[in-house]
């Protein structure tokens, strides 16, 4: 018997017939057969990653020997910079175990910046700034901050060893200030994308500094690789997740993407989907999703009853965990009130399978469509497994939808408004 995959898909109630799943079949068929040959020509950068476990020894060497001298990482990114890290760290880091990881970047919040200062000493700190472009305002602002407090702090000779830049081999404006500090270098693989990269060193160094297995991660990549090019369709979670989504934006004008675990510990996975999906899949007015990243059982008493009574233009995933790590029974206080009584003896893990059932059941019966994306436990391979599952699934709608999943001229365009504003040479309003 072969080893099941670490991710199954139960499309619980799509609302499509038999006739329908049939040719969506066909059509993700096609879809896979165009990015089997995409891949082959070395097209779509992201596809490699599942056969980049040999390359990262750099990474880990580089990670030990900041966890050896430093005691807080500080990350500063933004979106694909940042957003895989945060998702790995949230999912896997354990007190206690590697290094503090504190993140900074994704804004130029002042009091966010006061915060995290007032936190942390920077003596005691590495700090891993990650641009792929290099010219990102948020955190290249940031950064000239926290690197001149840290000159203050340790001196301009010494400041080097605490910095690590995470940037493109050769080009682009971080590249040029690292050369010349001569400061530790990773790269951004210049094929892959910012929100395609969490899989590389961008979102490895964090993780490994956190004493997070990277290792690990990249096996369950591998793992939802194979899956992805090896399963029928029926079984096939990235390829039904995009075709499934695709077919309900055609079918009845659903447009929001929901995705919703059962977990706090993947609950930043959400928020690095929602960036995936959004930014690679919305490039033109007919093609894209809304996605909304949800956490259960929170969103069950917050945003369920617009999906079950409002707009019918959302299609909700869960994301169940089947076994968590400790379980607690609920204890028998009041015997003689029902009202607390009859939880009596169930666990924490059998109400929190109940809530998704539960949650379920009711969009079921306001006939809005729903699936359940399913892990055994939270763990490297698993949440390693989920991110690249959601990437093929991006790489799939592209496919389907005829748009470039790789781009953000959307991004770029802002980017360029803010170099104007902020009077940057060669840019105007
Ligand atoms: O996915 C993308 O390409 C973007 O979201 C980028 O990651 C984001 O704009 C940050 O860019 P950079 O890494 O160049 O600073």
């Amino acid at each position: 018997m072969p080893t099941p995959h670490l991710i199954s898909y139960h499309a619980g109630d799509m609302r499509c017939d038999a006739q329908e799943l049939a040719a969506l079949s066909v059509e993700l068929e096609a879809a896979r057969q165009t990015l089997k040959k995409k891949k082959a020509a070395g097209e779509i950068g992201f596809l490699s990653i599942p056969g980049s476990a040999g390359d990262l020894k750099p990474v880990t060497a580089l990670a030990a020997k900041t966890t050896k001298n430093f005691r807080h990482l500080i990350v500063v990114g933004i979106g694909g910079s940042d957003l895989g890290a945060r998702a790995f760290i949230k999912a896997l880091a354990r007190p206690g175990k590697g290094m503090e990881v504190h993140f900074i970047g994704a804004s130029t919040d002042p009091d966010e910046i006061a915060a995290l200062l007032d936190r942390i000493d920077l003596a005691k700190a590495a700090i891993n700034v990650i641009s792929k472009s290099g010219d990102t305002i948020e955190p290249m602002s940031t950064f000239l901050l926290l690197r001149k407090m840290l000159v203050a702090k340790v001196g301009a000779k010494k400041h080097a060893r605490h910095i690590i830049a995470t940037t493109d081999e050769k080009s682009g404006t971080l590249r040029t200030i690292a050369d010349r500090e001569g400061y530790a270098t990773l790269p951004v693989p210049p094929a892959i994308g910012g929100r395609f990269s969490a899989l590389t060193p961008v979102g490895f160094f964090p993780a490994a500094c956190a004493g997070i297995k990277i290792v690990d991660l990249i096996a369950g990549a591998a793992d939802a690789d194979d899956q992805f090019w090896s399963a029928s369709m029926a079984e096939n979670p990235a390829a039904l997740f995009a075709g499934l989504h695709r077919h309900l934006a055609r079918r009845d004008g659903r447009r929001v993407t929901v995705l919703m675990p059962y977990a706090e510990a993947l609950r930043e996975v959400s928020n690095w989907f929602r960036q995936l999906w959004a930014e690679s899949l919305g490039k033109r007015s007919d093609s894209g999703f809304t996605p909304v990243a949800a956490i259960g059982a929170a969103d069950q008493h917050s945003q369920l009853q617009l999906w079950t009574e409002g707009p019918a233009d959302a299609v909700i995933t869960f994301l169940e965990v089947e076994k968590f790590k400790k379980n607690f029974a609920v204890p028998n206080a009041y015997p003689d009130i029902e009202g607390v009584a009859y939880m009596d003896g169930h666990t924490f893990e059998e109400i929190i399978h109940a809530e998704r059932k539960a949650t379920a059941m009711a969009l079921t019966k306001a006939g809005r469509p729903n699936g359940t994306l399913t892990i055994g436990s939270v763990s490297a391979k698993s949440v390693g497994a989920v991110m690249y599952m959601c990437m093929l699934a991006t790489a799939v709608a592209g496919e389907i939808m005829e748009v470039n999943a790789y781009d953000q001229p959307g991004v770029e365009s802002m980017k360029r408004a803010m170099y104007a504003l902020l009077g940057r040479k060669g840019y105007e309003l």
